[in-house]
């Protein structure tokens, strides 16, 4: 059993097998946001990218919670300068991943940038694909349209979140694209 929660933005929570994944939570500037950073609970971080406006509340919320960041290797690097303890950190690049107890994360790619909120350097933006124990959920988090989401899509997925907002991601029309290429059994939009 999966439960998912849209939180704004692209910020979401995934209850699954006893555990909390939080994604992007930008929660505390965020004027879609239903809570506050301080309300949530978290076992496990997936951070996409750099930008001010998924890595949040991060910082705030993996020191409060304990909970596991899993990031690229310079945002990975950059919550260690900041205080978030280097054993809560996993640092990857696009194609790889982890196992983790709930399940395996993949680092997908994601055509975008990645400066930090601070303007250092974020390493290269990326997306996520879940393996839960009952799910494959796929998101796609701050990226263009792209072929290679047809390979994304060819194991099967249970839900696809996509952004549809343009201007920093891809709109509408591209969005139902990707839906083409991902095939998946649900979507859900954000950003
Ligand atoms: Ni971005
Ligand atoms: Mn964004």
């Amino acid at each position: 059993m999966t439960k998912i929660t849209w939180l704004g933005h692209n910020a979401w929570s995934l209850q699954t097998a006893g555990t909390t994944i939080l994604v992007d939570p930008f929660l505390n500037d965020s004027p879609t946001a239903p809570v506050k950073a301080e309300a949530v609970n978290a076992d496990y971080i997936l951070l996409s990218h750099g930008h001010s406006d998924h890595v949040g509340d991060t910082i705030s919320i993996a020191r409060r919670t304990g909970a596991k960041v899993i990031c690229n290797f310079e945002v990975s690097q950059w919550l260690a300068k900041k205080g978030v303890a280097e054993d809560k950190l996993v640092g990857m690049n696009p194609g790889g991943g982890t196992a983790q107890p709930f399940g395996h994360v993949k680092f997908t790619i994601a055509h975008h940038s990645s400066s930090m909120p601070d303007g250092s350097y974020g390493g290269v933006p990326g997306g996520f694909l879940l393996t839960l124990e009952d799910h494959r959920i796929y998101f796609a988090c701050d990226t263009a349209l792209f072929l290679d989401m047809k390979l994304i899509g060819a194991a099967g997925l249970d839900l696809a979140v996509l952004p549809i907002g343009d201007l920093y991601t891809m709109g509408p029309d591209d969005s139902i694209d990707a839906v083409k290429l991902l095939n998946p059994k649900r979507v859900a939009p954000c950003h």
